[in-house]
């Protein structure tokens, strides 16, 4: 173990409040998501001055090394993965708060060894017997940490300390797997013990979604059926599955995005105002919505969900290859890259309003953004003048890239003519804000720190999206796919999803190439 430093990076500037005094222990620690995202994070939020200055890392993991090599591992590229240039003196004061132990996750043993170095650390850098427990490992291995960690005593809340687990995603692989896990996890820990991250909620458009509905007065009264025609939600990647084969081909588009930041997507746009910010409260009306989505019946899932899988094609001007081309994918995979689905939410709010969702790799370009498309004005009134359409006005919530807010609206073209041509009012994050540098996990591993579960996902809200899900998962395996690949790479997606508008009085995908 190296000396601890007295040095703290930055005094807090005014209105910050560093999170309380903790070790973070994140199993799994070789992968990429530490090197990548999480210590990027956590240096992050030292650099802005939210991490406590009582603070330590411990990774675990299999492979052996030394607390140095896995420092000097986490050195490397640290500077690209944290998006800024890095300022030596605070990477510094970090990297001295840095410990690794090597054992299985299996082996009681190296539980034992991790709670005498979590005491150590813990006297060491006086973080008070405050615990956060990452599980970045395969999911796998979900349940046996934790009830390795409850074997141990690890995750007991002693003399007023507090003990979390985060877990990734996936969390679980359908309905009954997910039933699975919460009912393994929470035979060892409390609810308010777990956090189950969806790095979406993480993304800042993705949280001021609540701001934008619920801090204008002049977007909730029209938020509802009687304005609201139908809404759309795109995720698009240019990327293909990348090193990701096996994962993905277990997975599939469907279970990769849907359940988790599709579903949370939904719920932030159609949930109905909570009564406070308190985690809770804001949880149960989550939850609410994604219950009131109607489970479509087999025969309604081959009329309102498209699946879809790229072939060969050329994205950014770069010809790339076929889905079944990939590294360990099967050359005649049935794994679906893309999918669209119609979606109703059955309640007051929301009956009978389409929810047409689309995600998928390899698209012309990545956008991810929610349009809410109002009802058309009648066009009597203009058709005398000899205008014979008018487009709806759409909001687009932009979350990335380039994220920001626009509204389409018809004005009138001048000259002496009544012509309506489309307008645009656009607000961009950047302008206003200027460029944030974030990973998208600072806010979510804060929030984790100072025990505020908000936007994590909560046991029943998880249960819920698996059960929309499912029913397509069923159908899907019994009806294995007869057209794959039926996409292009560098387009948007197969014809099928355009027709699944079409039939709906000739809609159309929100799309500005
Ligand atoms: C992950 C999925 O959860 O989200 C990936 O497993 C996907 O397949 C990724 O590429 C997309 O995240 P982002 O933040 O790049 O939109």
């Amino acid at each position: 173990m190296s000396a601890t430093s007295v040095l703290h990076p930055t005094s807090a500037p005014g209105g910050v409040h560093p999170a309380g005094p903790c070790t973070e222990v994140i199993f799994g620690a070789s992968g990429d998501l530490t090197k990548r995202k999480l210590v990027p994070a956590l240096y992050n939020l030292a650099v802005s001055g939210f991490l406590p200055k009582d603070f330590a890392l411990v990774g675990f993991a299999k492979p052996a090394m030394s607390h140095e090599e896995f420092r000097d591992r986490l050195n490397q590229d640290i500077e690209s993965h944290a998006g800024r240039t890095v300022d030596r003196p605070i990477w510094n004061w970090f990297l001295e708060r840095i410990y690794y132990l090597s054992g299985e996750f299996a082996d009681p043993g190296a539980y034992a060894a991790l709670g005498k170095l979590l005491e150590e650390v813990e006297e060491r850098h006086k973080t008070q017997g405050n615990r956060l427990y990452y599980l970045a490992t395969l999911p796998s291995f979900f349940g046996t940490v934790v009830a390795q960690l409850g074997a141990a005593g690890l995750v007991e809340e002693r003399e007023g300390t507090w003990r979390r687990v985060v877990v990734e995603k996936p969390f679980g692989h359908d309905l009954d797997s997910a039933r699975k896990l919460n009912a393994d996890i929470s035979g060892v820990l409390a609810e308010r013990q777990i956090y189950r991250i969806d790095h979406y909620l993480g993304k800042e458009t993705v949280q001021n979604l609540m701001a934008l509905r619920f801090a204008n007065g002049i977007f909730e009264p029209i938020w509802n059926r009687r304005y609201v025609d139908h809404v759309q939600i795109t995720v698009a990647e240019e990327l293909g599955v990348e090193q990701r084969g096996p994962y993905y081909e277990e997975a599939g588009a469907l279970r990769d995005m849907v359940p988790n930041h599709i579903l949370q997507l939904i719920a932030l746009t159609a949930m109905e105002p909570p009564i406070s910010f308190d985690p809770e409260a804001v949880r149960d009306e989550k939850h609410k919505v994604l219950k009131a989505i109607a489970p479509m019946a087999p025969e309604e899932v081959l009329q309102r969900a498209v699946r879809g899988q790229y072939g060969e094609g050329v994205v950014s001007d770069t010809l790339v290859r076929a889905y079944r081309k990939e590294d360990r994918v099967a050359p005649d995979s049935g794994v679906e890259t893309y999918v669209a689905l119609k979606l109703f939410i059955d309640n007051w709010r929301w009956a009978k309003v389409p929810f047409y969702i689309r995600t998928g790799k390899r698209m012309p370009r990545r956008v991810t953004e929610i349009t809410i498309q109002f009802h058309r004005p009648p066009l009597h009134l203009f058709r005398r003048a000899g205008v014979d359409r008018l487009d709806p006005n759409v909001l687009v919530i932009r979350v990335q890239p380039n994220e920001g807010i626009s509204l389409n609206f018809g004005a009138k073209v001048p000259g002496p003519k009544m012509e309506i041509g489309g307008v645009t009012m656009d607000f961009n994050y950047s302008d206003y804000f200027g460029v944030q540098n974030s990973t998208g996990y600072e806010t979510l591993l804060y929030d984790c720190m100072i025990g505020d579960a908000t936007p994590f996902q909560r046991a029943d809200m998880l249960e819920a999206g698996w059960a929309v899900v499912q029913p397509i998962l069923d159908v899907w395996k019994a009806l294995p796919p007869r057209d794959f690949p039926n996409y292009a790479s560098g387009t948007w997606g197969p014809a099928e999803a355009d027709e699944m508008l079409r039939r709906d009085s000739n809609k159309r995908w929100y799309q500005k190439d």
